[in-house]
C-alpha cells in the first residue's frame, strides 16, 4: 500500500507535485507562490488548457521551473460542495497522474478532508503486481511514497488511522477479487481470513463435516463437483455493548463459477474468479471495522465454494435439502450463489438473532442488463434500511438502487416437487427471482441483498477507478455502521 505522510503546505524543491484547485476566482497561497516561482507558468499552462479547476479536469505541466518535473493541476469545483467524497476522488486523480512518480507529493491547499485525500490517493495508486516478475521495470512502477501538504498536519494524521484502515480493506478486497482461481480456493481464502486475528478479529472455519452437522445441504450441493473443499468462515468483532445485538454481513463466495454441469459458454468465463466478491467485500469490511476500532457488534460470515463439472457434481433436477429445512429443486446449477446463502442467511439468523442482516453476492447477470456498471441492485424487507444504505451509497459514491419485490416475484419459484426451484421461469426479472429466493432465508430480521456482480469487476476503467476489481461496498458499508450503528 502507498506509504502517506503528512508535511505542511511547503513548495516542494523537487519531484512531482499535485495541486488541488478549487473553481473560482482566489487562487490558494500555495498555488501563488508556485506560480511566482515558475515566473507564471502555471498560469499560463492553466489558461493555455483551459482549466479552471472545474471538478475533474486534470492538467499536468511537464518541467515548470522551480526543480520540480511536474505539476499536476487536479479541479475539484467549488468550495463549498467539497466533501470527502469529492477529496477522495481528487487524491484518486492525483495519483492515477503521478503513478510513474518516483517522488510525488498532493497539496491539499487550504482545502479540508487532507485524510480523505489521502485514501483516495492511496485507493487510486493501487496495483496488483503479485504476478508481475518485473516490478522494477518503468513500465510497471507504480508509486510507492506520497507526501500529503496540508495546513492541519496533526488533524490529518489523526483522522488518518481510520482512513488508513479503510484503505487496507478496499485493498484487502480487491487482493482477494483479483487474486485467480487456481490460488484463491476455499481453503486458501479462509487461510487468508485466519490472518486477520492479528487485527482483533474473532475467527472460526467451518469445515465440511461441521458444515454436513448443520444441515447445509444447499451449499453442499454446490460444493459437491470440485476438488476443493468448502469451507463458512465466521468473523467477529465485538466493538460494541456486551449485550448488543450484532449487525450480520453475509458474502457469496464461489472462488470459480463454471456454471457446474449448466455450464457458461467460454467467452468470458475467466471473470468468474470474482465470484467470490461478495465474500471479499465482507471480510474487506470486517478488516476495515476492526482496523479502525468500531464501536460496534459485527459478525462477518462467507460461504466459500467452487462451482465445478464433475461425475459427482449436482445435477439438474437434484432436490437438496437446506439448513432452514426447506427443499429446493435445483432447476440450473449456475444459479449457486442463492443456494449458499440461503444457508449462511439462514445459519446467520439462528446463531446469532442479528439486529439486521445484509448481504452481497455477485448474484445475477440480470443486474448488469438492469444496472450496468453503475449501481449495485438493492433488495429489502425494510424501507429504513434500505433508506440507510441508499443514504451511505450516496455519501461514499458506492451507489445503490432500490428494485422491488413482491408477492407475484415470489410466485415464479414455486417448484412442483419441492418447496421452491433456484430460477424463476425464464429470464424475466432475473435479479428480483434470486432476491426472492433469498427472501425466504431471513424470516423477520430486517435484511438488505446487494447485488454486485456489475460494480464488483469493471472490465474497461473509468474516470478515476482503474480497470479491475472495484472494492466496491467497503466504504459504503463501513459509513453505514459509522453513520448509524456507532454512538458518535
Ligand atoms: N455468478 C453469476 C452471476 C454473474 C454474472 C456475476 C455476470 C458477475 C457477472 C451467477 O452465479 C449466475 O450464473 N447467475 C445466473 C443465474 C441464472 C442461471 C438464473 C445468470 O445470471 O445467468
Ligand atoms: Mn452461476
Ligand atoms: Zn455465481
Amino acid at each position: 500500500m502507498l506509504h502517506v505522510t503528512f508535511a505542511p503546505e511547503n513548495l516542494p524543491q523537487n519531484g512531482s507535485l499535485a495541486l488541488l484547485v478549487a473553481e473560482g476566482q482566489d487562487h490558494s497561497s500555495l498555488y501563488k507562490t508556485l506560480d511566482d516561482a515558475t515566473g507564471g507558468a502555471i498560469s499560463r499552462a492553466a489558461k493555455a488548457d483551459g482549466f479552471s479547476g472545474k471538478e475533474g479536469r486534470v492538467t499536468t505541466i511537464l518541467a515548470p521551473g522551480a526543480g520540480l518535473d511536474r505539476v499536476v493541476l487536479v479541479g475539484v469545483g467549488a468550495k463549498d460542495a467539497f466533501g470527502a467524497k469529492e477529496a477522495e476522488n481528487a487524491g484518486s486523480l492525483a495519483a492515477s497522474a503521478l503513478l510513474k512518480a518516483e517522488k510525488a507529493a498532493v497539496a491539499v491547499a487550504g482545502l479540508p478532508h487532507a485524510a480523505h485525500v489521502a485514501l483516495g490517493a492511496t485507493l487510486g495508486a493501487y496495483h496488483f503486481g503479485l504476478y508481475q516478475s518485473v516490478p522494477e521495470d518503468d513500465k510497471n512502477r507504480v508509486l510507492a511514497k506520497l507526501d500529503v501538504l496540508t495546513s492541519d498536519v496533526a488533524q490529518a494524521e489523526a483522522a488518518w488511522s481510520a482512513q488508513a484502515a479503510i484503505a487496507r480493506g478496499v485493498i484487502l478486497t480487491r487482493d482477494l477479487v483479483t487474486e485467480p482461481a487456481n490460488v484463491l480456493t476455499p481453503i486458501e481464502f479462509a487461510e487468508r481470513i485466519t490472518t486477520l486475528r492479528n487485527l482483533g478479529l474473532d475467527v472460526e472455519v467451518l469445515d465440511r463435516t461441521a458444515m454436513e452437522k448443520l444441515g447445509f445441504g444447499a451449499l453442499l450441493g454446490v460444493a459437491q463437483g470440485s476438488e476443493n473443499e468448502p469451507r463458512t468462515v465466521v468473523m467477529r468483532w465485538n466493538g460494541g455493548a456486551k449485550d448488543e445485538a450484532p449487525i450480520a454481513f453475509i458474502g457469496k463466495g464461489v472462488t470459480f463459477d463454471c456454471g457446474g454441469i449448466s455450464i457458461k459458454p467460454a467467452a468470458g468465463m475467466e471473470e468468474m474468479k470474482g465470484d467470490m466478491a461478495g465474500a471479499a467485500t465482507v471480510t474487506g469490511l470486517m478488516a476495515a471495522l476492526a482496523g479502525r476500532k468500531a464501536q460496534v457488534n459485527a459478525v462477518g460470515i462467507v460461504g466459500l465454494v467452487e462451482n465445478m463439472v464433475s461425475g459427482n457434481a449436482q445435477r439438474p433436477g437434484d432436490v437438496v435439502r437446506s439448513a432452514s429445512g426447506q427443499t429446493i429443486e435445483v432447476l440450473n446449477t449456475d444459479a449457486e450463489g442463492r443456494l449458499v446463502l440461503a444457508d449462511i442467511l439462514w445459519y446467520a439468523r439462528e446463531r446469532f438473532a442479528p439486529k439486521l442482516m445484509v448481504d452481497l453476492a455477485t448474484l445475477t447477470g440480470a443486474i448488469v442488463v438492469s444496472l450496468g456498471h453503475e449501481y449495485a441492485g438493492l433488495f429489502s424487507n425494510n424501507d429504513a434500511l434500505a433508506a440507510d444504505l441508499t443514504q451511505a451509497g450516496e455519501a461514499t459514491g458506492d451507489l445503490l438502487w432500490r428494485m422491488p419485490m413482491g408477492k407475484a416475484y415470489d410466485a415464479l419459484i414455486k417448484s412442483d416437487i419441492a418447496d421452491m426451484k433456484n430460477i424463476g421461469g425464464g429470464r424475466a426479472g432475473g435479479s428480483i427471482t434470486a432476491a426472492q429466493f433469498l427472501k425466504r432465508f431471513v424470516g423477520e430480521t430486517p435484511w438488505a441483498h446487494l447485488d454486485i456482480a456489475g460494480t464488483s469487476w469493471l472490465a474497461k476503467g473509468k474516470h478515476g477507478q482503474a480497470q479491475g476489481a472495484t472494492g466496491f461496498g467497503v466504504r459504503l458499508l463501513n459509513a453505514f455502521v459509522q453513520t448509524r450503528h456507532e454512538k458518535a
